[in-house]
Formats: C-alpha cells, sequence, structure tokens
C-alpha cells in the first residue's frame, strides 16, 4: 500500500472516533464546549444556562420533603408542591384520632351501662317531701340549655363529619348523606357561635362555686358516695365531680372554640406556634416555626380530640342528670327541686339557703 493510502487509513477512522467522541460528549452535557460539566455535575442546573426543569433527584427529594419554592402570586402556601406533614395529618385523623375517639364515646356507653346494672337508679332516700327549694334561676338555666342545646348539635354534626361517611353513608347513601353533611357543615360553623355565647354565660354565672375547696377532698374520697346506697358526703352548690365537669365545660369549651375559630377562618391564626413558644420557655423544645398549613393540621386534630373528650364526658352528665339519679332532671327542668334531694346531695347548699332565707338575704 503506498504510504500516504496508509496514513488515510488510520487517520480517518481515528478522526471519525474523535468526532463521535466530542459529539457523544457534547450531548451528554448539552453544550458544545466541553468545559462544562456534565448534567449529573450540574447540582441540578439545566446544562447550557437555559431555562427549564431538572431532573436531579436532590431537588425532586427535598421537594417531597415539603422544601418551599418561590411563587409569584400573593399566596405565598403554592410554593408547596408536596407537603408531606399532610400525610400524617391524614393517617392520624383517619387512624388513631378515629378509632380512640369512638373507643373513647363507646367505652363511656358501656361503663354507664355497667353502673346502671349494679349499682340501678340512684334514689332519694328519704323519699319526695313535697317541699321544693329553687335550685337554678331563669337565667342558669336559659345559660345551661343555650351550652347543653348547642353542645349537642355541634357534637351530632362533629361526629357526622368524623364517622358519618362509615356509618350512615352505607345506611342512607351517598345522595342523601351529601345532603344531611352539607346542612350539618353549616350548622356546625354557626351554632358554633352559640355555644361560645352559653360558655361565657356559664362561666360567669357559676365559675364562684365552681372554686375548689376542702368539702371536694372528702367528697372525692367517698367517690361522691356515688357506689354505695345511704353514703352523701357533704357538698354545697356544686360537688366535686360537678366542679370538675364545670371545669373541664369551661376549659375545653374555650379551647374547642378558639381552634373552631381558627378552623373557620383558615390561615388566620396561629394558635399552636404561640402556645409552642409558649412552652418552649419551659424547656418542651416543640416545633414553633410551623407553616400556616401545619397550623391548620394541629388546630384540626386538636378541635377534634378535645371534641371527643368532652363528648364522652358530657355523656356521663347527661345519664346523671336523667337516668342515673332521681330527682336532678328537675333541677333544670323547672328550677326546683325536692328538699329531701337536696338535703341528700347539696346539704351544705341548703343550709346556706335556708340561713340566708332565715336572715331575708335572699
Ligand atoms: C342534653 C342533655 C343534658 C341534660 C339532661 C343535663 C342536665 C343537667 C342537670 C339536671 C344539671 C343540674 C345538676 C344539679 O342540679 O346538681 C346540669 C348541670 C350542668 N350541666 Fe347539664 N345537662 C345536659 C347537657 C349538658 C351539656 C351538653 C353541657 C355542656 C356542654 C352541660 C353542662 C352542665 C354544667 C356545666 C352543669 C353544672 C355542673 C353540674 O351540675 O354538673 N349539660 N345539667
Amino acid at each position: 500500500m503506498p504510504r500516504t493510502k496508509t496514513a488515510i487509513a488510520v487517520l480517518f477512522p481515528a478522526l471519525l472516533g474523535a468526532v463521535l467522541l466530542y459529539a457523544v460528549a457534547a450531548a451528554m452535557t448539552g453544550s458544545a464546549s466541553l468545559d462544562r460539566p456534565a448534567v449529573a455535575q450540574t447540582g441540578g442546573e439545566v446544562p447550557g444556562g437555559s431555562l427549564g426543569s431538572s431532573s436531579d433527584a436532590e431537588i425532586w427529594r427535598a421537594i417531597r420533603r415539603g422544601a418551599q419554592g418561590e411563587v409569584s402570586i400573593a399566596d405565598k402556601k403554592a410554593g408547596y408542591m408536596i407537603q408531606s406533614e399532610g400525610e400524617n395529618w391524614r393517617a392520624i385523623r383517619n387512624g388513631p384520632l378515629s378509632v380512640y375517639g369512638s373507643w373513647a364515646i363507646f367505652g363511656m356507653i358501656a361503663v354507664l351501662a355497667l353502673f346502671f346494672l349494679f349499682r340501678g337508679r340512684i334514689r332519694t332516700e328519704g323519699g319526695p317531701s313535697g317541699r321544693t327549694i329553687e335550685r337554678f334561676n331563669g337565667l342558669e338555666r336559659f345559660a345551661h340549655w343555650l351550652t347543653a342545646n348547642t353542645f349537642v348539635l355541634l357534637a351530632l354534626t362533629g361526629l357526622n363529619t368524623m364517622y358519618g361517611r362509615y356509618v350512615l353513608k352505607p345506611l342512607i347513601g351517598a345522595e342523601a348523606f351529601a345532603t344531611i353533611t352539607e346542612i350539618g357543615k353549616y350548622i356546625h360553623n354557626y351554632v358554633g357561635f352559640a355555644f361560645m355565647i352559653g360558655i361565657a354565660l356559664i362561666l360567669v354565672l357559676w365559675v364562684r362555686q365552681n372554686i375548689p375547696d376542702r368539702t371536694d377532698l372528702a367528697w372525692l374520697a367517698k367517690g361522691g358516695g356515688m357506689f354505695t346506697k345511704g353514703s352523701h358526703p357533704p357538698a354545697r352548690k356544686f360537688n366535686a365531680g360537678q366542679k370538675i365537669l364545670f371545669w373541664l365545660v369551661v376549659l375545653g369549651g374555650i379551647s374547642i372554640s378558639l381552634s373552631g375559630i381558627a378552623l373557620i377562618f383558615p390561615f388566620k391564626l396561629a394558635l399552636f406556634s404561640s402556645t409552642f413558644a409558649f412552652l418552649n420557655i419551659f424547656g418542651f423544645g416543640l416545633p414553633a416555626d410551623l407553616t400556616p398549613m401545619q397550623e391548620m393540621q394541629y388546630q384540626q386534630i386538636w378541635h377534634a380530640l378535645v371534641a371527643l373528650g368532652l363528648t364522652a364526658v358530657i355523656i356521663a352528665h347527661i345519664y346523671i342528670g336523667t337516668l342515673g339519679m332521681e330527682g336532678a332532671f328537675d333541677a333544670m327542668g323547672t328550677g326546683e327541686v325536692d328538699r329531701n334531694w337536696a338535703r341528700e346531695h347539696h346539704p351544705l347548699w341548703l343550709e346556706e339557703e335556708e340561713g340566708a332565707k332565715a336572715r331575708g338575704d335572699d
């Protein structure tokens, strides 16, 4: 072979190989200039300085973990593509919260049924005396029934929000369930404000008689005389059990109201960030820099948790106020109770009232 032909035969494939190599490298980096690093080494930037999407795994991982990006619209929350805590929230709401909530309610009903089975109705042992005394005046009864009726409405519509799709929907069908739930949502949102007025009224009317004192310890030590016939530990207007109920209703009611307002007006209040920041002063180490979305999630879980707990407690209260104790309902019905009932359940209060009447205070 002549020497020139031999040179071409060697050089041509070498040149072609070099051009091909360059082309592959240029295609990989997206640039004809090979001093730029490859796609995998750009740290997520689109090679060539152009705008566009990146396929960097780190970026997607960060988005998956809820990293916030920039948006030009006013609603900065739109900068979250994936809010991972939302999944935790849903798992808690549909998992332990609803499961333990239903246990609390059915558990309370079961305990009351057992109590009724073994103890029966608590009777007025002295029988009716035929003479009554005013226990709650008109304003007190108005405050009680305002709180009670609104609470029952809120509890029923709230329970429907949580459990209706499992309990009611299979029974009445999707259409009817949707209608009932929509009406229920309006009832829940508006009646909440009337409940708040009820809570404020009972707080003002009854706070003085619900301050704990020494008689409460003796009452609690004897289990309120609930478990033994003939046991009547002394009590003033409200016994220790009623005082506990009062504070649960007032504090629980305020807490449900605040979290309820935060849910009706979304993203306006940051109750948990401020509460956690306050608790952190005492070394709790709670996350005080919550995003607006996390705030909403905490508020929803708290609202439902306290509401379910209070519902279980109120079921016990309704039992004692109706079936559980003879003569109790009259106190909130007519406002008058039999003197023998008062002597057995609230003897110190009866003495105070009779003393006041004798002195002509009334
Ligand atoms: C719906 C059925 C209800 C009935 C039949 C009922 C009945 C009664 C009765 C008879 C009393 C007076 C007890 C006494 O004279 O010592 C009372 C008091 C009271 N009720 Fe209710 N109630 C009901 C619902 C509620 C609800 C839903 C709440 C609160 C959310 C509530 C909160 C209170 C409070 C704070 C007291 C004063 C403390 C006490 O006596 O336990 N009640 N209730």
